[in-house]
């Protein structure tokens, strides 16, 4: 099984209003203005993360598992057979609905959140556990199968720039890096994705 984690996700509801999520293409303004840091409302990383792993061969293979852990140390949960709504406002009022509510009304078994930290919710999956960041140890993004095993647990920065707040360095086996320049989120989950199926699939 793969697990796959967007760690650490700049996903929150607005704190001006409520009803809706933070997101900094809108209130870029009233961020500037509040010193809100503008790598902060970005549910976009999320929708376009959730779209590709959702949609993945390895998905409907039943051999994915996906979390969003938030900056508030909130964790979504998203079950397999759930199908992500391309539609992206809609999509931000499910999300917005989720971290009001803690649940989605219409039915909690596909989507439903928890308030944990990413080391408990490392603590809690089995695998070895390889984390994506420039930083990490250069691997051709040909040879990365080579990295896999059965249970892996991948775990992918959710935020546009900056690095980690958490350091997470000392609770994983591996520390890869992909390319030499910054790669989006959903681009190292698909190369992530596609190696695990290299590696499963052979
Ligand atoms: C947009 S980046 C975050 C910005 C960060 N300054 C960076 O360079 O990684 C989103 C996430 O994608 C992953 N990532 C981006 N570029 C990568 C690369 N070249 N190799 C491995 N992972 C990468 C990391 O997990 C990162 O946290």
């Amino acid at each position: 099984m793969m697990h796959l984690i967007l760690a650490e996700s700049e996903l929150e509801l607005n704190p001006w209003n409520k009803r809706e999520l933070l997101d900094s293409s809108i209130h870029h303004k009233i961020m500037r203005r509040k010193h809100f840091s503008m790598r902060r409302g970005r549910p976009d990383i999320v929708h376009f993360f959730l779209v590709v792993a959702m949609e993945s061969i390895l998905n409907k293979a039943g051999l994915l598992r996906v979390y969003i852990h938030t900056r508030n140390n909130e964790v979504i949960y998203i079950a397999p057979e759930t199908r992500i709504i391309k539609n992206y406002n809609r999509f931000k009022g499910l999300m917005a609905q989720l971290l009001r509510e803690r649940k989605i009304a219409s039915d909690e078994r596909l989507i439903w959140m928890e308030e944990k930290r990413v080391e408990e919710l490392l603590e809690e999956i089995k695998g070895k556990k390889i984390l994506f960041t420039r930083k990490g140890r250069k691997i051709n993004v040909a040879r990365l199968h080579e990295v896999m095993e059965d249970d892996v647990v991948c775990i992918i920065g959710g935020f546009p720039s900056g690095y980690f707040m958490t350091e997470l360095e000392n609770m994983v086996d591996a520390i890869v890096s992909i390319y030499d320049d910054m790669l989006t989120a959903w681009t190292v989950a698909m190369e992530a994705i596609a190696a695990y199926e290299r590696f499963k699939f052979r």
